[in-house]
């Protein structure tokens, strides 16, 4: 069993020894061979970084993370582990992770989960994050977890596509990022009204953004998000709100960009 700081700082052995413990089949080096993930293993991590007090019980377990209702004291929390293991994409990747690539995880979601807090948006509010593990406010009520959009009926559809409207483009106008997996699956219905969640894959709208890869990115988000209020009778025209977020934020030095390729691609005719 390799110790916390070992396990979260491994080290990087030369290539040479990489390959001989390859061909050895041995575990050592920057990736560590996993075997299932126990609610235990996490439970011991959580407490440990005092992130949680204790753990309850799994909820889900997604591509990149599993996702824990834990404890702080007598209050639920969020633990979400950045880990590949206990998917096929563990499998693809030869029972191997590594675990800086989960922290960057971790790290990113966290961070931009206070960007997004801090922006006003309803968000849960971050709690804590060590190595790959973060901690988040638990929405629900009791054990239970707010129900996730697609399963909800809701009274007034229109308000609550416009509320869903507006947390994003706070997201896109003030945050600067794009959410690159939004639907009704990751927003969650509680207190009457969306939070969205699960951002690992947010994509940042800056300076060096390619626009292209934005604008697709933001109309997908938004074409799955009008998909669910179908059912209401109501139906938007994507682009429309593309245009609109487009109107409200575009870095400066990528306001021409249209106009710069086509000038590009003329100017190399
Ligand atoms: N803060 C939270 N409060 C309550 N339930 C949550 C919270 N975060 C996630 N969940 C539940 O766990 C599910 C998976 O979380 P999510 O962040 O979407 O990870 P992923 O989709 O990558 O597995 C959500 O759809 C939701 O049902
Ligand atoms: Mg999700």
């Amino acid at each position: 069993m390799p110790g916390v700081v070992e396990k979260l700082n491994p080290k990087k052995p030369s290539a040479l020894s990489f390959k001989r413990d390859g061909q050895r089949g041995s575990q050592r080096g920057w990736t560590v061979s996993i075997s299932e993930i126990t609610l235990s293993e996490v439970k011991e991590d959580a407490v440990r970084f005092g992130l949680a007090t204790d753990v309850a019980y799994q909820l889900n377990a997604g591509k990149e993370a599993s996702i824990f209702v834990a404890y702080h004291k007598e209050h639920p929390i969020i633990l979400k582990a950045f880990r590949l293991w206990q998917t096929s994409q563990a499998k693809k990747s030869k029972g191997f992770f590594a675990p800086g690539k989960m922290q960057v995880l971790a790290a990113k979601e966290f961070d931009l989960l206070i960007a997004c807090f801090k922006a006003g948006m309803h968000v849960p509010t971050p709690i804590g994050r060590v190595g790959y593990y973060l901690t988040q406010r638990f929405l629900g009520d009791g054990l239970e977890p707010a129900p996730q959009l697609r399963n909800v009926t809701l009274e007034d559809p229109e308000t609550v596509l416009d509320q869903i409207l507006d947390e994003y483009l706070i997201m896109y106008r003030d945050v600067h990022y794009i959410h690159g997996d939004l639907s009704a699956y990751n927003i969650l219905w509680w207190q009457n009204r969306p939070w969205i969640i699960d951002m690992p894959q947010a994509y940042q709208v800056g300076p060096w953004a390619d626009m292209k890869h934005v604008v697709n990115i933001l109309r997908r988000d938004i074409v799955n998000v009008l998909s669910y209020f179908k059912k209401y009778g109501l139906s938007l025209d994507p682009d429309h709100i593309v245009d609109i977020f487009l109107s409200e934020y575009v870095p400066d030095n990528l306001k021409n960009y249209d106009e710069d390729v086509a000038a590009a691609f003329d100017g190399g005719k």
